[in-house]
């Protein structure tokens, strides 16, 4: 019998597109090329789709979790709506933990999959209290914390699956990996693999300058930061403002056909100041996901 793909195997090998106006002429000047990767294209609309995989298969083949057992994560964002997904795939439970003003599109969306949701007082210490009361409640044997911060197998996916993808798709012509930074498992993943192919290979990561609410990233400081996180991985840090990202987005829609994310367009407007200081490079940036994710914001009206 012929076989046939799952949904599961579509997971992966998203395109990679060269932007066409917004470089303008004065990169083409530069011999730059800057290249999106578009991880909206997995089939749960984000770059999680990679992380809630890895995160679940491994754990299955180390026989830390079975199918038909309960997981729990405090996510308000791509994580949970991935998780759910492959909880639904996979024949899981997921018990999702998020501030109760998360915004609508996500918790439908996670619904959608069949997850169950616990909401935690937004004014008590949003994702912090959510993340205290995962593992308060794994303490009780209420279900098993996947804990992307501190999962190794965050990083493992984009090591295994992202990184290689990029090397293939330039020829490793790559020069330059932009990325914003949440849990940091794309940036380290990634980071880790190119460098194995060209130590000389540039890592950028986009941040929320002060003040700057980008939803899904974070400049966390020292005593949160996840464990997943190595700092000399990272060669050079972009500070992005809310504005500019947020215009960033309605150009990269209106201009190049890509209707991407707010952390997305961040790490465009880092890759842009990175073009400004290079010339014949081969500059990446991540499109996490999907601009439909923001409409309830208002930020593409
Ligand atoms: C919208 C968005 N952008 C960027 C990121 C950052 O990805 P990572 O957690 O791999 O650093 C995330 C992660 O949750 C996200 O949801």
């Amino acid at each position: 019998m012929k076989s046939y793909s799952t949904i599961e195997d579509t997971i992966g090998v998203t395109p990679l597109v060269r932007l066409q106006r917004i470089p303008g002429e004065a990169g083409e000047q530069r011999g730059n090329v800057i290249l999106a990767k578009l991880e909206g294209n997995n089939p749960a609309g984000s770059v999680k789709d990679r992380a809630a995989s890895a995160m679940i298969r491994k754990a299955e083949e180390r026989g830390d979790i079975k199918p038909g057992d309960t997981l729990i994560e405090a996510t308000s964002g791509n994580t949970g709506i991935a998780l759910a997904m492959m909880a639904a795939i996979r024949g899981y439970k997921m018990i999702l933990i998020m501030p109760d003003n998360l915004s609508v599109e996500r918790r439908a969306a996670m619904a959608a999959y069949g997850a169950q949701f616990i909401l935690t007082p937004a004014n008590q210490g949003g994702m912090e209290y959510a993340r205290d009361l995962a593992n308060t409640m794994q303490a009780e044997g209420k279900g098993k914390v996947l804990d992307q911060f501190a999962n190794a197998d965050n990083p493992a996916a984009h090591f295994e699956t992202t990184g290689p993808e990029l090397w293939q798709q330039t020829d490793g012509r790559i020069s330059h990996f932009v990325s914003a930074m949440g849990t940091t498992g794309t940036i380290m993943g990634v980071a880790a693999y190119l460098r194995s192919q060209n130590p000389q290979i540039q890592i950028v990561g986009a941040q929320p300058a002060e003040g700057a609410q980008i939803p899904g990233i974070r400049k966390w400081p020292e005593a949160y930061q996840p464990s997943i996180y190595k700092p000399e991985q990272v060669d050079a840090f972009e500070a992005i403002g809310q504005a500019e990202a947020e215009d960033m987005a309605r150009r990269l829609a209106a201009e190049e056909g890509i209707f991407g994310g707010i952390s997305s367009a961040g790490a465009l407007v880092a890759a842009m100041r990175v073009a400004g200081r290079v010339r014949n490079s081969t500059i990446v940036f991540i499109v996490c996901d999907r601009g439909d994710r923001y409409l309830s914001t208002g930020v593409f009206n």
